[in-house]
């Protein structure tokens, strides 16, 4: 076996025992924050990864006297890290006894998370949602545990039947200092939408915010600083319960995990080159394009790793029936430029419904551009005439396009370099995510951390 670098080591959950809040009182066992947390079932657990965050050890300490509480769970605990003291060193005495760790355990303080160079891919953080309930039931209140794997029947409707969808957004930390959230309640009704087409129960508005600001709010210390990425919000709602019958699944799960990411596409505001699929689609009409079902995704996994294999960073995907009209950029909404116009293809139900997307249209109208919705978008149309092109998303933020190839043909947008609209729009964008410029429409979600 080679040299284990264990990279990190955490500690979290609470104990039994009580906690010192802002007001220096100390809660006690019986304190519904205590009650609550051990309702939770949060215990002191710790998980030792590798470089490659591959869980190396996991497992429970019972004997802490200290507890990490989170302020959503209590509004007046102070935050107490793992940092140093007789924890840590408790923690260290208990690992030092697991085989796979033994000898060559390097502690990383809690808090001293590394930043630099992030990519879109996944690290372990601290706490995520999960709550399962019978199909139809209602959701209830609390579910705030560590993150960590699930236990799940192989006979899941999710597993089988793909009977699942998602959605991404992001919290990001502004220059200010602030945590926002961009019109999050967006993806909360598209994620009923979804739930609707899929047959899985859907999560209310309201009770989809809650989790997910609880949820950026236990891991805000995974939030990247202001300019070095932002931390993604991966809620799931799967169809968790047994069946072999096709049909909707007896349980469902509704989790929400979080990473903090870097850019989607390498290089973050350069242009990507991006080829047109001859053979593939990604949704047909009646089909699930138009909601984020995980099964609209596996299918495009091949036709995305061989683009990337012949140098390119994604895909184009036209339209199922006629093969001529443009409709997505794997996980991204496309729109090109004509001179002062800009044109997307409309949402006819095998489109995703991107936030960006709609929220791109209207800066570009508030900054005084034409938009053009399109019932049809031609392939042929944007390689003849279109002078940028670009695609949105919460991962892919505003990516402007250097070149497509289709066929034998390969068109190059403003030799290959960001074209100023495109830049005009990204800049308008994240000026208003991050609060550098007025929200006009509304749509920055402050989170109280
Ligand atoms: N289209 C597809 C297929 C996607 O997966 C995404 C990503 O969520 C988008 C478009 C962009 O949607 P949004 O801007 O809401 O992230
Ligand atoms: C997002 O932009 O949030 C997405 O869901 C894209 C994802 C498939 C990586």
């Amino acid at each position: 076996m080679g040299k284990l670098v264990v990279k990190r080591v955490e500690v979290r959950g609470t104990t039994r025992i009580g906690c010192r809040t802002r007001m220096g009182y100390k809660a006690g066992s019986k304190s519904p924050a205590v009650r609550e947390m051990k309702r939770e079932g949060l215990g002191i657990q710790y998980h030792v990864t590798d470089g490659t965050n591959h869980f190396i050890a996991q497992g429970r300490l019972d004997d802490f006297r200290h507890i990490s509480l989170e302020p959503s769970l209590h509004p007046n605990a102070v935050n107490q890290t793992f940092v140093d003291g007789p924890v840590l060193r408790r923690a260290q005495e208990v690992l030092e006894q697991v085989p796979q760790v033994r000898g060559r355990l390097q502690l990383v303080q809690k808090g001293a998370i590394n930043f630099d160079g992030l990519s879109f891919s996944i690290t372990p953080t601290d706490a995520m949602f999960k709550v399962t309930i019978p199909n139809g039931d209602v959701w209830p209140a609390s579910a705030l545990v560590p993150f960590d794997h699930i236990e799940i029947s192989p006979a899941a409707g999710a597993l089988n039947y793909g009977q699942q969808l998602f959605e991404g957004m992001k919290a990001l930390n502004t220059p200010e200092g602030n945590v926002v959230l961009f019109r999050p309640k967006e993806n909360a009704k598209r994620a009923i939408d979804g739930a609707k087409r899929l047959g899985l129960t859907s999560v209310p508005v309201d009770y989809f915010l809650n989790a997910v600001t609880r949820v950026v709010r236990a891991n805000r210390r995974w939030i990247p600083p202001h300019g070095k990425g932002a931390l993604y919000i991966r809620p799931l709602l799967i169809g968790s319960g047994p069946i072999v019958g096709v049909a909707p699944a007896p349980e469902n799960t509704f989790m929400v995990f979080v990473t903090p990411v870097g850019p989607y596409f390498k290089g973050g505001l350069t242009a990507i080159d991006l080829i047109v699929s001859e053979k593939n689609h990604r949704a047909a009409p009646g089909g699930s394009g138009s909601v984020k079902a995980g099964g609209n995704y596996a299918p495009g996994m091949m036709p995305a790793k061989e683009a990337k294999a012949a140098g390119f960073a994604e895909v184009i995907y036209l339209d199922a029936q006629e093969h001529k009209y443009v409709e997505e950029v794997g996980a991204a909404n496309f729109f090109c430029i004509c001179g002062n116009t800009i044109h997307t293809p409309k949402l006819t139900g095998t489109i995703l419904p991107g936030i960006t997307r709609a929220s791109v249209i209207q800066i570009a109208r508030d900054l005084g551009y034409e938009v053009i919705e399109h019932e049809r978008v031609p392939i042929d149309f944007v390689m003849q005439n279109a002078t940028a092109a670009f695609c949105t998303g919460t991962a892919a933020v505003i990516s402007p396009i250097g070149s497509i190839t289709h066929g034998d043909i390969k068109k190059i947008f403003n030799n290959g370099e960001v074209d100023p609209t495109v830049r005009i729009l990204y800049e308008a964008l994240t000026a208003i995510q991050t609060q550098q410029a007025e929200d006009r429409h509304g749509w920055v979600f402050p989170v109280a951390i």
